[in-house]
Parts: C-alpha cells; structure tokens; sequence
C-alpha cells in the first residue's frame, strides 16, 4: 500500500511542469504601480535594488531583469525621475551575489555591438555563467527622443532589422577570432575581442508585434509575453509556441510578465489596489500613452503597447491584466495560465519588491505545486 502511495505521489510530481521564476527589478522609483499612493520604498536607488536583488536570490529565485529607463514620467507622483542604468546596475549585482542570474537590458538603436559585446564578457567574468541580456527596440518616442537616442528614419520593422544585423555581429564576437562583416548598419574589419563569454549569455526579447516576436525565435533564447488571465493575452502565448514551433526553435523559453497584488484575503488584496487607484497618477498615465502617441510613425506601435497605454487611460495604477487576490487563489490562477499558455517561467512585478516578494514565495508560488506547477523557491 505505502509503495503504491509512493509510485503514485512520484508519477504526480512527474507530471508536475517545472518552471523559471525571476523579478522584474525596480530601478526606477514607484517600480510599475502609477500612482501616489505605491509604496515609497521603491525610490529607484541601488541600496534597494541590491536589497530586492539579494531578497530574490535568498528565497530562491532564478534570475532579477534590470529594465533599461531613460525618462522619467510627467505627473504628482513623479513616476521613474529617478532611475539606474541597466548594464552597470547587473554588474553591481553580479558581484554582490552568488547564484541568481542577472539579466541587463539594451535598446539596439543606442549601442554599437562591439560596445554591448565587450561589457557582456566583462560581466561573465564578474559573474561567470550568470548574466544574461534583455534585448529591446525602443517603441515609445518620448522615452528615447528627450535624451537625442531616438533613431530617426528607421520604422517599427526595419528598427528589428537592426537587432538582427546586431545581434549577429555580438554573436560572432563572441565567438570568432577574427570577424570582419559589412552590412547596413555596421562594419567591422578584422575586428578581434578576448577573452571569449565562459558560456554564451542567454538573451531575451519582450517583442509584443509578430516582427518582433519572430526576432526573439530566430535570435534569443526566451522571449517575454504579458502573462494574465485576462482572455485576451491568451491569443498572444498560443500563437508564440506555436509560431516558434513553426519557425524550428521548439525549445523557445516562453516567459510571462505577471503583476501580482496580493493580500491575506480577497479583499485584502481588492483593498490594496482600490488604494493605489485611488491615488493614481492620470499625468502620468497620459504622459506614457503621449510616449507612444507621438512615434513619427505611429503604426509603428504594436497594438500591445497601445493597449497597454490606452488601458491605463481607464484610470488604474496597476497594469491592466494585474493579478489581484488572496495568495491562495492566487496559486491557482497562476498555475492555470502557466500551464494553458505553455509558459516556461514567470517574471514577477509587485508593489513591495521585499515584503511582497517574500510573501508571494512563501505563500502563493510555493503552493502553485498543488496545481501541476512548481519552482525552485525555497521549499518547493
Ligand atoms: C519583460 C519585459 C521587459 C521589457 N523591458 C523593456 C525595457 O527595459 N526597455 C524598453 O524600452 N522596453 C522594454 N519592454 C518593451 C518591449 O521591448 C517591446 O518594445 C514592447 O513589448 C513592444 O513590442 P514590439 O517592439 O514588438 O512592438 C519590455 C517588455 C517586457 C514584457
């Protein structure tokens, strides 16, 4: 009889999905809830950011993403005026942990490849085997333009046809001699670049349009999606597997971004978000969808990022599609998505990135293994 229970608690965790799970860190204050109400901790400085960092690798987490912010947003709760550089922020955190990896980001359009090549080796010696790079375009104007880094000329798909070229170019560095290559937008001659990356820095890429999602299947190794249970973002994660499945690169990595708010109870958690809404930042809030709005070329701009501006216009600080509940319903929500999109990991943003982190670990992702779905949490 034990034996049986034992094969048959063995076949259930077999069929258990084992996913990544990572921190969308907060390097520019407020983190991502727009409003005056979100939690002051989140004031954009490193001294947070390496707490939050270290926070994530102590309860188990497999990686921390440092976005890449140029501007800060017009509006009483002076959302992101305050904010770190991407590169030397994961450089800062590799030396100061152990075992979680750290993803940088880069706009393409901004830094030459041979510029992006040699800090990425530079940080794999700093943390051998643990950086990995986010890869982005640029789609709102503001962002980039207020600093002079917006490219001009170039529309939404030929701004990809850069990183393809640029990403290209990084890969060679990494791992030819000698590479000599003229293309469009960059020339190189007998370039040379040692000491080589001791593994190859995973790469990701959030392209939300089909080109940009076609760029992460043919360049990177996971690629971001808007995770929710929301209908809606369901269509998106089907069509993403089964584009890269199409395209040959089954092994894909599939990640949802997942806002969680989360309380004891139900209610403890609607409470939490009414009270952010209450003191959302509506300057805000227009001042990003102004971002997207004035692109010279506004079909530019994939109807997820329009979507995300116009649902903000509908009054909410929290992105819309935001999990809002108790951790324990939670945990199932969350495992439903995981396994209907496929998703192969999660990145998580939440108000409180030390307090909440802790709670969500403990409380809601841990218990995802009840539902078919776990982590490597502490644990799990
Ligand atoms: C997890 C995640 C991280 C992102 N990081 C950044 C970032 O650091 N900087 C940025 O300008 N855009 C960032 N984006 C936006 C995307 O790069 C992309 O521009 C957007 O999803 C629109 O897709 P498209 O380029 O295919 O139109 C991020 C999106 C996601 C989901």
């Amino acid at each position: 009889m034990r034996a049986l229970l034992i094969i048959q608690l063995q076949s259930f965790k077999d069929m258990t999905k084992v996913i990544d799970t990572g921190v969308f860190i907060p390097v520019g204050n407020h983190g991502w809830i727009h409003s005056i109400n979100s939690p002051a901790v989140e004031d954009g400085s490193f001294q947070r950011v390496l707490e939050v960092t270290k926070g994530a690798e102590g309860l188990g987490f497999d990686f921390v993403l440092s976005p890449s912010i140029w501007r800060g947003r017009k509006g009483p709760s002076e959302h992101w005026m305050r904010s770190l550089e991407s590169l030397t922020t994961t450089a800062a955190l590799l030396q100061a942990t152990d075992r979680i990896s750290v993803f940088g980001t880069v706009h393409m359009t901004i830094y030459p490849p041979a510029v992006v090549a040699k800090i990425m080796t530079t940080l794999d010696q700093i943390g051998p085997g643990r950086v990995g790079l986010n890869l982005v375009t640029g789609s709102s104007y503001l962002d980039l333009s207020h600093v002079g880094l917006w490219r001009d000329g170039l529309d939404h798909n030929e701004r990809y046809d850069l990183a393809d070229e640029w990403i290209q170019v990084v890969k060679r560095l990494w791992t030819e001699d000698i590479v000599s290559h003229k293309g469009r937008f960059y020339e190189l001659t007998e370039a040379t670049m040692g000491p080589k990356p001791s593994h190859l820095p995973p790469l990701a890429n959030a392209g939300a349009s089909e080109r940009g999602f076609k760029f992460a299947v043919q360049n990177c190794d996971i690629a971001f999606l808007s995770g929710s249970d929301d209908p809606k973002y369901k269509a998106d994660a089907i069509r993403a597997k089964q584009t890269a499945r199409s395209m040959g690169k089954a092994d894909l990595k599939v990640y949802g971004l997942v806002t969680l708010i989360a309380g004891e109870t139900d209610k403890d958690a609607k409470d939490r978000k009414d009270h952010f809404d209450e003191g959302v930042d509506i300057e805000c809030l227009d001042d990003i969808a102004l971002g997207y709005n004035l692109n010279p070329n506004i079909k530019d701009v994939s109807p997820t990022s329009l979507r995300l501006a116009a649902g903000r216009e509908k009054r909410s600080a929290v992105a819309p599609g935001a999990f809002v509940g108790s951790y324990a319903s939670l945990a199932k929500r969350i495992a439903q998505v995981v396994i209907d999109y496929e998703l192969d990991g999660i990145i998580l943003i939440v108000p409180d990135y030390v307090n909440d982190l802790e709670a969500v670990a403990k409380k809601t992702l841990v218990r995802m293994s009840e539902y078919g779905v776990s982590c490597r949490l502490g644990g799990a």
